[in-house]
């Protein structure tokens, strides 16, 4: 498609610090290329503020290359944006028309607080991650761990749930703010390895007991969080997650 230039109108959310209210500001920008991607619109927002002695926009952003999950942004109304499959920063302007009204928003969720403008603290999803998202048994060395055999299928459903770049839209998407299906990928990608099997009970009970003690709500299983994640993780890591907790639950009453 060969490239146009638009003219857009901005409304981005300004807030200074976690206890500023924050409001919607207005910017218009023009010669907006086709060809840019979302992060480069909102860099030439920035060299337009910055030019002019006004404070820039703070987002945030890494790899630019969909790996990361750190560009968090609403826009219009749709976490990482209008396409599915697609971080922020893999979005281009060509998804846009001349005279567009976008509207950028943070992440909106009690347990993302924003820290300025676009920016939220999604320490909550570390603190899930710490809990225990990790493998500490001893698996031997990599040509060790090679020659355990794993089901092909079994590879593939953990490498689906494994690509979660924790960036945290499943959560901006759901109307319970609900933390499940980040939760539920980073079980499920050790759940279905024999090398995350002796502390399969552990490690589900501890994760969704920090996901609760992090404020995150309730699944009601509407599938925004689907819908909505740039990776397209499965629901059905939702479901086996629960099979796991209702696994670990039934095993300690067992002992
Ligand atoms: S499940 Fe999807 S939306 Fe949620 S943190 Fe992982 S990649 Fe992002
Ligand atoms: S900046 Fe890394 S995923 Fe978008």
């Amino acid at each position: 498609m060969s490239e146009r230039k638009l003219k857009l109108n901005l409304k981005v959310w300004r807030q200074k610090n976690a206890s500023d209210a924050g409001k919607m500001e207005n910017y218009f920008l023009e010669n907006i290329s086709t060809d840019m991607s979302f992060l480069e619109m909102m860099d030439t927002l920035n060299e337009k503020l910055t030019k002019e002695d006004k404070d820039p926009v703070a987002f945030d952003h890494d790899c630019r290359e969909g790996i990361c999950g750190m560009c968090s942004m609403h826009i219009n109304g749709r976490p990482h944006g209008p396409l599915k499959g697609v971080t922020t920063c893999q979005l281009h302007m060509r998804s846009f028309s001349d005279g567009d009204t976008i509207v950028v928003e943070p992440w909106r969720a009690k347990a993302f607080p924003v820290i300025k403008d676009l920016i939220v603290d999604r320490t909550s999803f570390d603190k899930i991650q710490h809990a225990g998202g990790f493998v500490s048994i001893n698996t031997g060395a990599a040509p060790d761990a090679n020659a355990i055999p794993v089901p092909k299928i079994n590879a593939d459903e953990a490498f689906l749930a494994a690509v979660c770049i924790g960036c945290g839209a499943c959560v901006a998407a759901c109307k319970n703010s609900s933390a499940m299906l980040f939760t539920a990928a980073k079980v499920s990608q050790f759940a279905l390895l024999p090398q995350g099997a002796a502390e399969r009970y552990r490690r589900v009970e501890s994760m969704v007991a920090q996901m609760d003690k992090e404020g995150f709500g309730a699944c009601t299983n509407t599938g925004a969080c689907s819908a909505e994640c740039p990776k397209e993780i499965s629901l059905s890591h939702i479901a086996r997650m629960n099979r796991e907790y209702f696994g670990a639950k039934a095993s300690s009453e067992s002992i």
